[in-house]
């Protein structure tokens, strides 16, 4: 950064006076970290989901820009289409399988010209598997806030029309970001919407899921797996019964985590748009949450 941004003076926290600074780079730092920064012009959140940066009431009344890159939305991308396939193929069940040397004909597969696959949220994460998906032949729909048209895709918004895609659904994957209106959203009445025996993957944040209610879905056979990178408590503690549930797959919060070098051209280019009074790329809209 030092190189990409040689005018600006970087400190780590506790080096000069915090009125001194001007832009705060954190992720997700404890509760009433910001107070003491009166002169913040910007905070750069390393976190792409940024739930817990708002909820502090202490945050001072600045913009807060995320720091996602190309390289986040390349893993993503892989992450989703392989955990697809994982389930679209049975290869979570062939593996539960080998565990127990059980060499065991299953019925034959469609190809992903007959899977239909639903993704929650189209931002800078979710287009990207959204279309990747697409593009492996699935049939895929994809549910937003506001209306969108992508090729190839069915897209929806709205409580409504999201209802109507669900009994077409046999693998739901959640890239959206944690909101009041989307914390809890996948719990008994949106599984109970799936068919018979769906499964679900969820790479967003961990409080959209009722994890309860999951484990019951599981259990009684509504759904057939859920693969989970993200989980309510993380770490997920030791005890949890996700850990050991023989159709749970964990994951820890590892699906769109790129090396901390490819974030230096978005810092550099933000602390940019400072100096020049410039709008932000990917300014968070605090009323929406996300
Ligand atoms: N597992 C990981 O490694 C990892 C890594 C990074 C991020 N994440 C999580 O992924 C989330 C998404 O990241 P992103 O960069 O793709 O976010 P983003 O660009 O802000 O996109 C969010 C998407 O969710 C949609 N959405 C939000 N609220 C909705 C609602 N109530 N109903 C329907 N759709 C709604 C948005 O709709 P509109 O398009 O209409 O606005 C948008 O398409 C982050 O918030 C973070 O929690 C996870």
């Amino acid at each position: 950064l030092a190189v990409a941004a040689p005018e600006v003076r970087i400190v780590q926290e506790g080096e000069v006076p915090p009125a001194t600074i001007e832009a705060a780079l954190v992720d997700e730092p404890p509760i009433g970290s910001l107070l003491e920064y009166r002169n913040l012009r910007v905070v750069l959140s390393l976190s792409a989901g940024v739930d817990t940066l708002l909820a502090d009431t202490t945050l001072p009344n600045v913009p807060v820009v995320r720091l996602v890159n190309a390289e986040m939305a390349n893993l993503m991308r892989e992450y989703v289409a392989y955990h697809v396939l994982r389930l679209h193929r049975g290869f979570a069940e062939m593996e539960r399988l080998q565990q127990e040397r059980r060499w065991e004909w299953m019925s034959p597969s469609p190809s992903a010209r007959s899977r239909r696959v639903t993704v929650l949220g189209l931002g800078h994460l979710g287009r990207p598997a959204a279309e990747a998906l697409a593009s492996l032949g699935f049939q895929v729909s994809a549910w937003s806030r506001t209306p969108k048209t992508i090729t190839g895709i069915r897209c929806v918004s709205g409580i409504t029309d999201l209802h109507a895609v669900l009994p077409d659904t046999e693998i739901l994957v959640s890239v959206l970001p944690l909101t009041s209106e989307t914390r809890g959203l996948l719990a008994e009445d949106l599984f109970g919407r799936l068919p018979k025996g769906a499964s679900i993957i969820n790479v967003g944040r961990g409080g959209c899921v009722d994890e309860s209610d999951l484990l019951r879905a599981l259990d009684c056979g509504q759904l057939s797996h859920a693969t989970l990178d993200v989980v309510a408590v993380e770490p997920l503690p030791e005890n949890d019964p996700l850990w050991t549930h023989p159709r749970v797959t964990i994951t820890p919060h590892t699906a769109a985590y790129p090396p901390p070098e490819t974030f230096v051209a978005a810092i550099a280019r933000t602390l940019e748009r400072v100096h020049r009074d410039e709008r932000f790329d990917r300014e968070v809209d605090r009323a929406r949450g996300y």
